[in-house]
């Protein structure tokens, strides 16, 4: 059985350190953040896709350190650092390179180094195998290297790391083999193809791909609130036939750790090679537009009462970036909260995966209590525990981002 090390305890690396621990794999988990490996040793998970009591069950063959030592003893090793954008929307491949360094100390012939992490064609071989061979080690001769790009789609259950083909390119054929034997202990289907390069499109092409159609259908949804029609009817309607289409909901844009970043990693590639990548921008800046959209739509709404934004009690509902998980990175509801509050709104808002918002100042308050007196209530991300209907009850009104309202006997919603 493989000993595997994991590097960054992420919504990444967490659920793959479980799940080779759950097979019986002796798991090294290393993560820089000393409080995410204390509460890993201690069986207390911080990702929801993992529950606390899985870690306990594992908690054996589990063994989590802020050291990269332990790696010399792994055979494989799985790298899932985050992979940001610089204030200059450029790639920040510096927790990656770091990451590099440390292990090319504790490399040793014979392992498997695959990375996870979402990235631009070329990083694995032009970036990361360099910075390997500082080992003294060649890769593809002396170690195998692979890149494995990670599809989990955090809160999903019907799609999970075990069901969820994974796709593989290694450096050379031996090192594609290693890392599909490697993944069909945790994984039902490994999908080769001939290269680390051709891996890394492949995850930027999914990413893109949602980009691009969340931006066509929030377009849509500009133009139908100009129009007095309604977008979620529309997409309905068109859902009904039965191919060449694939729904996408409009929203308020879009967030999380993916979507808004990692299509830029292309467009920063594709200017080497005199290549603009239009759908990318343009998706990205309609996609930016919505939370504009969205504070102008509340605005109206207002208006339509007889009331400014200045001094309205509004009561947020939801503010992670999507239902059903507490992460609130690049989430639309901090802007929409942050725009509504340059106008001098009064600001709760509910959300049970959120406790606080301390860029604003604000924690979550029970549902009632964030209704009680609002003049409107946003809903912005609708997770499926909240009792959306209540909110149509309390408020003076309601602005539904998500659609949710809809075939209710809410009279004084207004959608997107
Ligand atoms: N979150 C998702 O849904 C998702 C889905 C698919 C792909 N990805 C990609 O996977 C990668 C990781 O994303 P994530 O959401 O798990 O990030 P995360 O921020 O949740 O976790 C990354 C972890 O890496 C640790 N870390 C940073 N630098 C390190 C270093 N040098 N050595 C050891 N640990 C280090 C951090 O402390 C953190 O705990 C990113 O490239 C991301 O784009 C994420």
């Amino acid at each position: 059985m493989a000993r595997v090390g994991i590097v960054g305890l992420g919504y990444v690396g967490l659920p793959l350190a479980v799940a080779f621990a759950q097979e019986g794999c002796e798991v090294v988990a290393v993560d820089l953040d000393a409080r995410r490996v204390q509460a890993v040793r201690a069986g207390d998970s911080y990702v929801e896709d993992v529950p606390s009591a899985q870690l306990i069950q594992v908690r054996e063959r589990l063994h989590a350190s802020t050291r990269y030592a332990g790696l010399a003893e792994a055979d494989a090793v799985l790298v899932c650092v985050p992979t940001p954008l610089t204030r200059n929307r450029e790639p920040d491949l510096g927790p990656l390179m770091e990451a590099a360094r440390a292990l090319a100390k504790v490399l040793r012939a014979g392992q498997l180094v695959v990375l996870e992490s979402t990235t631009y064609p070329g990083t694995t071989r032009e970036r990361m195998a360099p910075i390997l061979e500082e080992s003294g080690l060649a890769a593809g001769r002396d170690f195998h290297l692979a890149y494995s790009p990670e599809r989990v789609d955090p809160g999903r259950t019907d799609f999970t790391l075990g069901n969820t083909p994974k796709v593989v390119g290694g450096l050379t054929d031996a090192c594609a083999d290693r890392a599909e034997a490697l993944y069909r202990l945790v994984c039902e289907r490994v999908v080769r193809v001939s290269s680390p390069e051709a891996a890394e499109l492949c995850k930027l092409l999914e990413n893109i791909f949602r980009s691009v159609n969340i931006a066509l259908v929030n377009e849509l949804a500009m133009l139908t609130d100009r129009m007095g029609i309604d977008i979620w009817e529309v997409v309905d309607a068109a859902a009904s036939k039965p191919y060449g289409f694939m729904r996408f909901e409009p929203g308020p844009g879009m967030g999380g750790h993916c979507m808004p970043v990692d299509p830029f990693y292309l467009s920063w590639r594709a200017r080497e090679f005199d290549m603009t990548t239009e759908f990318i921008e343009l998706a990205g800046k309609v996609n930016q537009q919505m939370p504009y959209h969205c504070v102008s739509k509340v605005q109206r709404t207002l208006n339509d009462e007889g009331l400014p934004v200045r001094g309205a009690r509004i009561a947020v509902l939801g503010v992670s970036y999507k239902p059903g998980v507490g992460d609130v990175r690049e989430s639309p509801a901090l802007k929409i909260m942050g725009l509504l509050r340059e106008e001098g709104a009064e600001l709760a808002y509910h959300d049970p995966h959120v406790p606080e918002v301390p860029e604003l100042g604000l924690r979550s308050a029970p549902l009632e209590e964030a209704l009680h007196d609002a003049d409107l209530a946003l809903i912005v991300t609708a997770h499926p525990t909240v009792d959306h209907a209540l909110a149509a009850e309390r408020a003076r009104v309601v602005v539904d981002l998500r659609g949710v309202t809809r075939g209710t006997q809410a009279r004084n919603a207004v959608r997107l």
